[in-house]
């Protein structure tokens, strides 16, 4: 199976925020961002691996500012890190006043994909090359990440059997 580049998988969607999409505060709700993190995500996920592929888990997700109605949400998505059969795929948010121009910073997301086969059961997936320094700092902080994630996943386990 070939290696791939970060920039293979690299995704950007656009969203004008609609009425439907917003809260009584006139702010994009918080789900309604969490479902386009997802999207995002599984689009760069397809992108990389070529195979249908589903969301393993969603890491602590913060809501730094309201994104308002009539702005604008903008969503990159990327690999950051491969393992066997998961990814990290990472989503930035950002919010742009149409207006102005001004851009704000409003969300970071990390997310664990698992590509299946034929017979839905987890598959190999092509490695990730980074290339830039950006990409190289992504990968190093998504390997912590997942040790952290790993170490987690333990403990509740072992919490449940006991
Ligand atoms: C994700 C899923 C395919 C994993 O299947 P599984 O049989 O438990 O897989 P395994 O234990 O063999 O692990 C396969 C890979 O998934 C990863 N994984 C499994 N559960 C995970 C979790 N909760 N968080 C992060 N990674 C996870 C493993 O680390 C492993 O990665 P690696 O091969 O790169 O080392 C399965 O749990 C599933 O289908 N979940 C539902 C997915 C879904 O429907 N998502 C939509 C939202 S509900």
């Amino acid at each position: 199976m070939k290696d791939k580049t970060v920039s293979n998988s690299q995704i950007q969607m656009m969203e004008l925020v609609q009425p439907n999409d917003a809260n009584n505060l006139g702010n994009m709700l918080g789900g309604k961002v969490m479902h386009l993190i997802d999207i995002a995500a599984a689009m760069s996920g397809l992108r990389h691996c070529r195979k249908p592929v589903v969301t393993a888990s969603v890491d602590s997700l913060d809501f730094r500012y309201p994104i308002k109605l009539g702005n604008m949400i903008i969503l990159r998505a990327s690999v950051n890190y491969t393992h066997n059969t998961s990814m990290e795929i990472g989503v930035r948010v950002e919010s742009e006043n149409p207006l102005t121009g001004e851009r704000f910073h409003t969300s970071s997301a990390y997310l664990t994909f698992v590509a299946l086969d034929e017979n839905g059961k987890p598959t190999e997936i092509p490695k990730v090359i980074p290339e830039s320094e950006t990409e190289k700092r992504r990968y190093e902080a998504a390997v912590k990440r997942r040790e952290l994630r790993m170490k987690a996943r333990s403990e509740l386990n072992s919490e449940n059997v006991n």
